[in-house]
């Protein structure tokens, strides 16, 4: 029998895999210019963790981890999303004692129990952000900008941005009583989901898709903010609007993790089905305190890469062609055969990227290759030219050919970027 994948997981193939490499660098180059540096953390930790930091009653924990027991009885969890690793890595490495704020990034894989759809993966990718250290709604900005900035240099059009304010938890439990309060007459009229939201999570009823009807005058956060979230608020729009980061306010943004304070922010684009968000992030005040650390605030982002390249495939984005190669190699005749080796291990020394046919076929088919592979050279070497210590050296967009010494190859490529 042959294998297969796991539901919700994909390989990424030569050919596709190249959309990723280009997202990817794009993130770390604007990490660099927004100064932030990458923290790898381990793709597994204490299930408590993840408990104690993404909440609960969240449908995460509740529904969606991959939680093992080790050999040696330890619970553990593959990574449902990079926050509480992050933050179990700041305080345990004790990054708070540094004179300055702690901007960190990281790209790599997550992994949820979900039911895998278009733009929806059991493992999956985020490029997520988190500064730690400060309460400068100036920071809230930065992070949305940052993210915003990330999908408009890929590429991507359309990229609405969704902000809110979820408050503090003590505003927080007082919105949720006002809202209980309008929701419970309706109780029976609303979906299943959210019959069982309202007991645990009330707060994310309003995010329905299908109830939405019901919602008509329900209360908002954003009425029921106190003075300080308020404040915080309008200055988190006011530098928004300051940069030009083009968003709107949805009083009903709600995340799916508990640990929101203050700013909560999506990014949303149409194009992959039902699913609109592609990323989404906020300020988290009580995180760090919440799992043993001081108390530090923080702000954050995780931005999905699957839906991030499912989008620009979609659109139809042109991809800077990171496969051409710089030159192919033929080689006619044995003692050609053999000097092609050495040549081309000097070629890839010297930064070019080099191939050549290792299959004994006839030049037809090798040059065919040179083709696929987008050489921008193609160097033919037979044992006469090699006698003379020379190749010839075939430029492809121009056609243009010509005899170059062996020990210049290198450089007559190279020259011509
Ligand atoms: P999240 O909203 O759960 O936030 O996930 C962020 C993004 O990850 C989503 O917007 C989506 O693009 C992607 N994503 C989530 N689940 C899946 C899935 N099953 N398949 C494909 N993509 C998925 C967080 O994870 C927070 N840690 C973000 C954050 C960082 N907040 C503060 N700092």
């Amino acid at each position: 029998m042959a294998f297969q994948k796991p539901p919700g997981t994909q390989d990424f193939l030569p050919g596709a895999v190249e959309r990723w490499q280009f997202v990817e660098s794009k993130a770390r180059e604007i990490c660099r210019r927004f100064n932030f540096r990458e923290i790898r953390t381990p793709i597994f930790e204490s299930t408590e963790l993840f408990q104690r930091g993404v909440g609960e009653t969240t449908d995460i924990v509740e529904k969606e981890m991959y939680t093992f027991t080790d050999r040696g009885d330890r619970s553990l969890t593959l990574r449902p999303e990079g926050t509480a690793g992050a933050v179990r890595a700041y305080v345990e490495n004790k990054l708070y004692g540094e004179p300055d704020l702690t901007k960190l990034y990281y790209i790599g894989p997550m992994f949820r129990y979900e039911r895998a759809q278009a733009g929806r993966y059991r493992q999956f990718h985020q490029f997520g952000i988190e500064a730690l250290g400060a309460v400068d709604p100036a920071l809230d900005a930065e992070v949305i900008a940052l993210g915003y900035t990330f999908y408009t240099e890929v590429g991507l059009k359309g990229v609405r941005v969704e902000i809110n304010s979820v408050g503090t938890p003590a505003v927080r439990a007082a919105f949720r009583e006002r809202l209980l309060s309008f929701l419970e007459p309706k109780r029976s009229l609303l979906c299943k989901d959210c019959q069982s939201r309202m007991d645990r999570n009330p707060l994310r009823v309003l995010d329905c898709k299908v109830d939405q009807a019901h919602f008509e005058g329900a209360p908002s956060i954003v009425d029921s903010l106190d003075d300080e979230c308020r404040t915080h608020f309008d200055k988190v729009q006011m530098y928004l609007s300051d940069m030009n980061i083009p968003f709107s306010v949805n009083p009903r943004l709600v995340r799916g993790l508990d640990y929101y304070t203050h700013t909560a922010f999506e990014y949303k684009a149409e194009g992959i089905g039902a699913i609109d968000t592609i990323g989404g992030g906020g300020r988290y005040n009580g995180l760090v305190s919440e799992i043993g650390g001081p108390d530090q605030p923080g702000v954050g982002l995780g931005l999905g890469l699957e839906r991030t390249v499912l989008l620009l495939e979609h659109q139809q984005t042109e991809l800077p062609d990171l496969n051409a190669i710089d030159a192919y190699v033929i080689a006619l005749g044995d003692a050609a055969e053999r000097e092609v080796s050495k040549l081309i291990y000097g070629m890839r020394q010297h930064g070019l990227s080099v191939e050549r046919d290792y299959q004994g076929r006839k030049m037809k088919a090798q040059m065919k290759s040179a083709d696929r592979l987008k050489a921008r050279f193609t160097a033919i070497l037979g044992d006469d030219e090699l006698q003379r210590g020379e190749i010839a050296l075939k430029e492809m967009a121009t056609g243009e050919q010509r005899f170059v010494k062996l020990d210049q190859l290198a450089d007559a490529i190279a020259s011509s970027k």
